[in-house]
């Protein structure tokens, strides 16, 4: 993504423009990463819009595709239950949006590991996102964990990768250890997806 010289300020009064706006502004080759954030932040999350594509999961975070995006991006809910979290992950050389919709996330910064990936993960940072906040994060900025820090309130959030993409590494923090995980969605379109094709190696 290149920045352009100046950045049309667009707003989203509903899930929907926000989707419809997002088309228009990957259809071009040029995207800026500032404004995406901006749009996906201006947005002020209204449950009634996105509830039917929330579906939970008793013991994991569960993730719900949305849209397609033309096939120049995923845009999908994720639902964690209380205290669910992700393991430390990279992005697949994507960029990687994520709005709250619902609740607060716990986002805990990684460096990626040493190349003899021995020894444990150093942490960067640690922050809490609020409800409407937009983060943002790609490889060279490092890898993350986002958890529900609550025991009490499940939380929501809005997940935008562009390019799509269906694996990634999950690092094991006391080690650097990587593997390779494939990941799935618990819904495509507010459908639960068949069983057998719905089990994903865990990112969680
Ligand atoms: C996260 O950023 O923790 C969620 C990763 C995913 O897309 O499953």
């Amino acid at each position: 993504m290149d920045l352009p010289v100046q950045t049309e300020v667009c707003k989203a009064q509903t899930l929907g423009e926000l989707i419809e706006i997002l088309h228009r502004l990957f259809s071009d080759d040029k995207v800026s990463v500032a404004e995406i954030q901006t749009l996906m932040e201006s947005y002020e999350s209204n449950p009634e819009e996105w509830t039917r594509f929330a579906q939970f999961d008793q013991f994991r975070y569960t993730r719900n595709l949305v849209d397609k995006g033309n096939g120049k991006f995923n845009l999908m809910i994720l639902c964690w239950g209380e205290g669910h979290g992700s393991s430390i992950h990279d992005h697949t050389d994507s960029h990687c949006f994520m709005k709250i919709l619902q609740g607060n996330l716990k986002e805990t910064l990684f460096e990626w590991p040493g190349k003899k990936g021995a020894g444990a993960m150093v942490k960067k940072s640690e922050r809490v996102l609020r409800e409407n906040q937009c983060a943002y994060i790609n490889d060279s900025i490092g890898l993350h964990r986002v958890e529900n820090p609550s025991h009490t309130e499940t939380a929501v959030s809005l997940h935008l990768y562009s390019p799509p993409f269906e694996a990634c590494h999950t690092f094991d923090q006391r080690t650097g250890h990587k593997q390779k995980v494939q990941m799935t969605f618990y819904s495509q379109f507010g459908e639960r997806t068949p069983y057998a094709a719905s089990i994903s190696q865990e990112n969680n």
